[in-house]
């Protein structure tokens, strides 16, 4: 078993909540990856970021992220990314990495993700054309970036495949978030591409409303890890079978000891 411990949604401001950090300075032992699902920042502000790498800075495990919408209002993207990367984060903006887990080679493909919704095959139409023609467009240049991250994991073998996201490839961790909303909440595409390839795990924030476990209409688990779903961060156990064996696709949650 790898142990991926996952929250998203932190929507820092200058001030980290003791909560939160005293659950991630003592992850050692607990998880072998943390993986922040998006909206670190409230407001994308570089005092914010700072205070989410002094957070990350204390955390003993290896820290995957992506960027949330909150966290694109950033005007300086790069200084945003480098203070992340300088306190250890490896910011995946459709982009993919390797994690050595004890020898065990961990997948992660990573992006932001966007709006743009399920339908036809899950949840409401949206109810004006024009917008939803430019949410497609963006929402399919998310998808791709996916697809490509996807597409460059696989000569590297990794022995399982942990997807992170902002928004949410299904409806099914929507929860009571209102079906008029799930157009801003994410998109059937991201779910599309995870189907197409071998994905054991999908995390993702966004839907404040939503509810902890889905899965995408292929059968891949997904789970929204937004701290106002989840409260506190929760371990994913990922199977990780003997080299050349198949892969589970099942993932099974354990909740965070008080
Ligand atoms: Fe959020
Ligand atoms: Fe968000």
């Amino acid at each position: 078993m790898v142990r991926i411990a996952a929250i998203g949604d932190l929507h820092l401001k200058t001030r980290v909540p003791d909560a939160l950090a005293d659950g991630l300075a003592d992850l050692r032992g607990r998880a072998d990856v943390l993986v922040v699902a998006g909206d670190i920042t409230d407001g994308g502000r570089l005092p914010e970021v700072e205070a989410a790498a002094e957070l990350f800075r204390a955390v003993n495990v290896p820290i995957v992220a992506v960027m949330g919408n909150h966290d694109r209002r950033c005007l300086r993207r790069t200084a945003f990314r480098r203070t992340l990367e300088d306190a250890g984060v490896t910011l995946l903006d459709g982009e993919a990495t390797v994690v050595d887990v004890g020898g065990r080679r961990i997948g992660f493909a990573g992006v932001g993700g966007y709006g743009g919704g399920f339908w036809p095959d899950e949840g409401p139409a949206l109810p004006h054309h024009r917008a939803a023609q430019a949410l497609a467009v963006r929402a399919r240049r998310e998808a791709i970036r996916l697809e490509n991250a996807l597409v460059r994991l696989r000569p590297l073998a990794p022995r399982a495949t942990v997807v992170v996201l902002h928004y949410s490839p299904t409806a099914t961790t929507l929860g009571k978030e209102p079906p008029l909303k799930y157009w801003m909440l994410g998109n059937i595409e991201l779910g599309r591409v995870i189907d197409r390839h071998d994905v054991d795990l999908v995390l993702h924030g966004h839907a404040h409303l939503g509810n902890p476990d889905g899965s995408t209409l292929g059968g891949t688990p997904v789970h929204n890890v937004a701290s106002s779903v989840i409260g506190s961060p929760v371990v994913y156990h990922l199977p990780v079978s003997g080299i050349g064996a198949p892969q589970s696709a099942s993932a099974s949650t354990v909740g965070w000891p008080a």
